[in-house]
């Protein structure tokens, strides 16, 4: 992911802080440390859109830095506890998004229900993963998703999917919600709580990187559009291969996040510096969401000239 020259340079641009911090010192940074010693540091009530993407209770080695499975009870009290350091961070209209699998849904539930509004469980279909013998496949995570308040930012237009109509019904003549395009019938549809068009970052997708647990651009470019405006500000507290903060870049937010491995930091921001030349995210084009293995249709439809360099990418998304 980087060679040593790019490690030794880019690990000097991650800030790391020993004292309390304003909204200026941490706009644009990824900070190195153990989230548990620098929240204090953090400024009060700067959070548009928190995600959180903490490690699942599960023992995992993230390159050199083992998670180990806790009881499920002391999983709840670590997880209340990153939530509480947050808290005093969020606006009075923040949203809040929390990752999980199957097993920790259940125990994070309870705190985020303590704590706040909770509005939905997202759940997607990761669409890659080991089968088993003796049990179904594991197959899909959840995403919470919860506001400070009962005000919130939430923005649908943003996120429809562009989907193809297979039986498309006529009102009087007229196309019913869908538009003929040059190589089909398409209708922008809702979003549901159900997401199957995305799967994790494959090996010859651009955006793959080494991280054990790497999210899709495709699926936080759905929570960033949904839930912030432009430059609101997006924080990721276990900020990974960085691809929260890339997306939120991407999509003009400013943003800011930690990390304790600085590995995954020097991937972050060279994913950063990378989306500041390419802006492209795969699977959304000219402002729509496209169903999952939908490139050649992307081709054929997208607009000319469109902003999108990765339409070269991986054939799989
Ligand atoms: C589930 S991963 C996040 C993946 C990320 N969303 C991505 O797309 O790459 C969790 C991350 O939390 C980091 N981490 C674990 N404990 C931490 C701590 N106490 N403080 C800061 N980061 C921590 C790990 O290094 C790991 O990269």
């Amino acid at each position: 992911m980087c060679s040593e020259k790019e490690y030794h340079e880019l690990a000097k641009s991650i800030l790391q802080i020993e004292g309390n911090t304003s909204l200026e010192q941490i706009k644009g940074q990824l900070i190195g440390g153990d989230f548990f010693d620098l929240a204090a540091y953090f400024p009060k009530q700067f959070i548009d859109l928190l995600i959180l993407d903490p490690p699942y209770n599960l023992t995992k080695d993230y390159h050199g830095n083992r998670f180990k499975e806790l009881h499920k009870s002391s999983y709840a009290l670590w997880f209340a506890e990153v939530i509480d350091l947050l808290i005093p961070m969020l606006k009075p209209r923040s949203t809040i998004y929390v990752c999980s699998d199957w097993k920790t849904s259940s125990l994070v539930l309870p705190v985020l229900e303590d704590r706040f509004f909770v509005r939905n469980r997202i759940t997607w279909e990761r669409e890659k993963g080991r089968g088993a013998n003796q049990n179904w496949k594991n197959n899909t995570e959840d995403i919470w998703f919860c506001t400070n308040s009962k005000q919130y930012y939430f923005d649908v237009d943003l996120v429809k999917i562009k989907r193809k109509v297979l039986a498309p019904y006529r009102f009087e003549g007229k196309p019913k919600d869908w538009t003929a395009e040059e190589d089909g019938n398409y209708r922008l549809t809702y979003p549901s709580n159900i997401w199957t068009d995305i799967t994790i970052p494959f090996w010859s997708m651009p955006e793959n990187t080494p991280h054990p647990t790497q999210k899709p651009e495709k699926l936080l470019a759905k929570l960033i559009l949904a839930s912030s405006g432009k430059n609101d500000f997006v924080f990721d507290p276990f900020v990974g291969s960085g691809t929260t903060l890339v997306v939120a870049e991407k999509l003009g937010r400013q943003w800011s996040g930690i990390d304790i491995n600085m590995k995954y930091l020097c991937w972050a921001k060279k994913r950063i510096y990378l989306a500041q030349h390419d802006p492209a995210i795969q699977g959304y084009r000219d402002g729509v969401f496209w169903e999952r293995n939908s490139l050649p249709q992307q081709r054929k439809t997208s607009f000319a000239g469109g902003r999108s360099k990765n339409i070269q990418g991986s054939l799989l998304e």
